[in-house]
Protein backbone atom coordinates (compact mmCIF):
# COMPACT_ATOMS: atom_id res chain seq x y z
CA UNK A 1 0.00 0.00 0.00
CA UNK A 2 1.08 3.57 -0.46
CA UNK A 3 2.78 5.04 2.28
CA UNK A 4 0.75 7.22 4.75
CA UNK A 5 2.03 9.73 7.11
CA UNK A 6 -0.17 9.89 10.07
CA UNK A 7 1.12 10.49 13.46
CA UNK A 8 -1.04 8.40 15.83
CA UNK A 9 -1.26 10.28 19.58
CA UNK A 10 0.54 8.18 22.08
CA UNK A 11 -2.57 6.57 24.46
CA UNK A 12 -2.52 8.94 28.00
CA UNK A 13 -5.55 7.58 29.57
CA UNK A 14 -6.28 9.65 32.17
CA UNK A 15 -7.19 8.72 35.67
CA UNK A 16 -10.01 6.81 35.52
CA UNK A 17 -8.90 5.06 32.46
CA UNK A 18 -5.49 4.13 34.86
CA UNK A 19 -8.06 2.52 36.88
CA UNK A 20 -10.39 0.78 34.28
CA UNK A 21 -7.28 -0.64 32.28
CA UNK A 22 -5.51 -1.85 35.28
CA UNK A 23 -8.14 -3.39 37.63
CA UNK A 24 -11.26 -4.35 35.28
CA UNK A 25 -9.34 -4.95 31.85
CA UNK A 26 -8.59 -8.85 32.15
CA UNK A 27 -6.64 -10.21 29.29
CA UNK A 28 -7.75 -13.92 28.16
CA UNK A 29 -5.43 -16.17 27.66
CA UNK A 30 -5.72 -20.62 26.92
CA UNK A 31 -8.26 -21.70 29.00
CA UNK A 32 -6.14 -25.54 29.11
CA UNK A 33 -2.18 -26.13 28.59
CA UNK A 34 -1.76 -25.01 25.27
CA UNK A 35 -0.69 -28.34 22.62
CA UNK A 36 3.41 -27.52 21.53
CA UNK A 37 2.75 -29.37 18.33
CA UNK A 38 -0.99 -30.52 16.61
CA UNK A 39 -0.91 -33.42 14.23
CA UNK A 40 -3.95 -33.24 11.85
CA UNK A 41 -5.69 -36.81 12.41
CA UNK A 42 -9.01 -37.67 12.04
CA UNK A 43 -9.31 -37.86 16.08
CA UNK A 44 -11.81 -35.60 18.67
CA UNK A 45 -8.35 -34.49 19.92
CA UNK A 46 -7.16 -32.72 16.58
CA UNK A 47 -11.08 -32.17 15.83
CA UNK A 48 -11.00 -29.95 19.24
CA UNK A 49 -8.27 -27.88 18.14
CA UNK A 50 -9.91 -27.44 14.93
CA UNK A 51 -13.27 -26.29 16.42
CA UNK A 52 -11.58 -24.07 19.53
CA UNK A 53 -8.17 -22.81 18.14
CA UNK A 54 -8.90 -22.09 14.79
CA UNK A 55 -12.75 -21.98 13.73
CA UNK A 56 -13.96 -20.03 16.93
CA UNK A 57 -17.27 -22.42 16.39
CA UNK A 58 -17.41 -22.07 20.27
CA UNK A 59 -17.20 -18.87 20.08
CA UNK A 60 -20.53 -18.39 18.19
CA UNK A 61 -22.71 -21.85 19.22
CA UNK A 62 -21.80 -21.07 23.21
CA UNK A 63 -24.18 -17.82 24.74
CA UNK A 64 -22.44 -14.90 24.93
CA UNK A 65 -22.91 -11.75 27.24
CA UNK A 66 -22.64 -9.13 24.32
CA UNK A 67 -21.14 -6.26 26.60
CA UNK A 68 -17.99 -8.22 28.01
CA UNK A 69 -17.60 -11.11 25.36
CA UNK A 70 -18.11 -13.87 28.54
CA UNK A 71 -19.52 -17.11 27.85
CA UNK A 72 -22.12 -17.34 29.80
CA UNK A 73 -24.27 -20.33 28.25
CA UNK A 74 -22.99 -24.18 28.65
CA UNK A 75 -20.14 -24.99 25.95
CA UNK A 76 -21.50 -25.28 22.70
CA UNK A 77 -25.18 -25.23 23.27
CA UNK A 78 -26.09 -22.57 21.03
CA UNK A 79 -28.41 -19.70 21.74
CA UNK A 80 -26.37 -16.70 20.83
CA UNK A 81 -28.50 -14.12 19.24
CA UNK A 82 -26.54 -12.49 16.49
CA UNK A 83 -28.34 -9.52 15.04
CA UNK A 84 -27.83 -9.07 10.97
CA UNK A 85 -25.38 -6.20 10.42
CA UNK A 86 -27.78 -3.63 8.40
CA UNK A 87 -31.48 -5.27 9.04
CA UNK A 88 -32.55 -3.99 12.25
CA UNK A 89 -35.06 -6.25 14.09
CA UNK A 90 -33.42 -9.82 12.84
CA UNK A 91 -31.19 -11.71 14.36
CA UNK A 92 -29.69 -15.22 13.84
CA UNK A 93 -29.22 -17.77 17.19
CA UNK A 94 -26.84 -20.13 16.82
CA UNK A 95 -27.54 -24.00 16.91
CA UNK A 96 -27.32 -26.85 20.19
CA UNK A 97 -24.61 -28.38 18.51
CA UNK A 98 -23.98 -30.84 21.95
CA UNK A 99 -25.43 -34.45 21.56
CA UNK A 100 -28.02 -34.05 23.37
CA UNK A 101 -30.99 -36.78 22.01
CA UNK A 102 -33.66 -34.03 22.17
CA UNK A 103 -32.04 -30.67 21.24
CA UNK A 104 -28.90 -31.49 19.62
CA UNK A 105 -29.50 -30.07 16.32
CA UNK A 106 -26.78 -32.55 14.56
CA UNK A 107 -27.98 -35.29 16.81
CA UNK A 108 -29.54 -37.51 14.30
CA UNK A 109 -26.93 -36.13 12.22
CA UNK A 110 -24.30 -38.76 10.42
CA UNK A 111 -20.38 -38.07 9.39
CA UNK A 112 -21.67 -37.87 6.13
CA UNK A 113 -24.35 -35.87 6.32
CA UNK A 114 -22.25 -33.21 8.40
CA UNK A 115 -19.75 -33.13 5.88
CA UNK A 116 -22.37 -32.88 2.90
CA UNK A 117 -23.88 -29.85 5.18
CA UNK A 118 -20.72 -27.84 4.96
CA UNK A 119 -20.28 -28.66 1.70
CA UNK A 120 -23.50 -26.63 0.44
CA UNK A 121 -22.06 -23.47 1.80
CA UNK A 122 -24.46 -21.19 3.25
CA UNK A 123 -28.27 -21.67 2.76
CA UNK A 124 -29.60 -19.46 4.70
CA UNK A 125 -28.37 -15.25 3.17
CA UNK A 126 -28.42 -13.63 6.73
CA UNK A 127 -26.57 -16.29 8.21
CA UNK A 128 -22.95 -14.65 10.18
CA UNK A 129 -21.24 -18.52 10.26
CA UNK A 130 -18.19 -18.39 7.67
CA UNK A 131 -19.62 -21.37 5.45
CA UNK A 132 -17.70 -20.07 2.29
CA UNK A 133 -14.26 -20.28 4.37
CA UNK A 134 -15.59 -23.51 6.20
CA UNK A 135 -15.26 -24.93 2.49
CA UNK A 136 -11.96 -25.26 2.90
CA UNK A 137 -12.42 -27.92 5.23
CA UNK A 138 -10.97 -31.28 4.21
CA UNK A 139 -13.04 -34.38 4.72
CA UNK A 140 -10.62 -35.48 7.36
CA UNK A 141 -10.73 -31.89 8.90
CA UNK A 142 -14.70 -32.76 9.18
CA UNK A 143 -14.64 -35.78 10.32
CA UNK A 144 -12.20 -34.83 13.26
CA UNK A 145 -14.48 -31.70 13.91
CA UNK A 146 -17.72 -34.23 14.01
CA UNK A 147 -16.06 -37.04 16.47
CA UNK A 148 -15.50 -33.25 18.96
CA UNK A 149 -18.57 -32.65 18.91
CA UNK A 150 -20.07 -36.55 19.88
CA UNK A 151 -17.50 -36.29 23.28
CA UNK A 152 -19.47 -33.36 24.44
CA UNK A 153 -21.36 -33.08 27.55
CA UNK A 154 -24.91 -33.47 26.34
CA UNK A 155 -27.14 -30.00 27.37
CA UNK A 156 -30.68 -29.48 26.48
CA UNK A 157 -32.07 -26.45 25.74
C1 LIG B 1 -19.87 -16.38 13.41
C2 LIG B 1 -20.66 -17.34 14.15
C3 LIG B 1 -20.54 -18.83 13.87
C4 LIG B 1 -19.39 -19.59 13.77
C5 LIG B 1 -17.93 -19.14 13.86
C6 LIG B 1 -19.83 -20.94 13.57
N1 LIG B 1 -21.19 -20.99 13.53
FE1 LIG B 1 -22.30 -22.64 13.13
N2 LIG B 1 -24.00 -21.49 13.03
C7 LIG B 1 -24.08 -20.16 13.39
C8 LIG B 1 -25.45 -19.71 13.22
C9 LIG B 1 -25.96 -18.29 13.52
C10 LIG B 1 -26.19 -20.80 12.73
C11 LIG B 1 -27.69 -20.81 12.31
C12 LIG B 1 -27.80 -20.28 10.88
C13 LIG B 1 -27.28 -21.25 9.83
O1 LIG B 1 -27.72 -22.43 9.81
O2 LIG B 1 -26.41 -20.85 9.01
C14 LIG B 1 -25.25 -21.92 12.64
C15 LIG B 1 -25.59 -23.20 12.21
C16 LIG B 1 -24.76 -24.31 12.28
C17 LIG B 1 -25.16 -25.67 11.94
C18 LIG B 1 -26.54 -26.10 11.47
C19 LIG B 1 -26.65 -25.95 9.95
C20 LIG B 1 -27.96 -26.44 9.37
O3 LIG B 1 -28.11 -26.40 8.14
O4 LIG B 1 -28.85 -26.87 10.11
C21 LIG B 1 -24.06 -26.47 12.16
C22 LIG B 1 -23.96 -27.95 11.94
C23 LIG B 1 -22.97 -25.60 12.62
N3 LIG B 1 -23.45 -24.29 12.68
C24 LIG B 1 -21.72 -26.04 12.95
C25 LIG B 1 -20.62 -25.18 13.16
C26 LIG B 1 -19.26 -25.63 13.29
C27 LIG B 1 -18.81 -27.08 13.32
C28 LIG B 1 -18.47 -24.51 13.39
C29 LIG B 1 -16.97 -24.43 13.41
C30 LIG B 1 -16.25 -25.14 12.34
C31 LIG B 1 -19.37 -23.35 13.36
N4 LIG B 1 -20.65 -23.81 13.22
C32 LIG B 1 -18.96 -22.02 13.45
C33 LIG B 1 -23.02 -19.36 13.78
C34 LIG B 1 -21.67 -19.73 13.72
Amino acid sequence: MPPVTNKVPKFEPNLLGMVIKAFMLKPTGPTGEVPKSVTPSVTAEYGKYLANSVANCRGCHTNRDLQTGAFIGEDYSGGFHMDVIGKPGNFCVSRNLTPDPETGHIYNWSQEKFIERFRQGKLIPDSPMPWGPFLKFSDDDLRAIYLYLKTLKPVKK
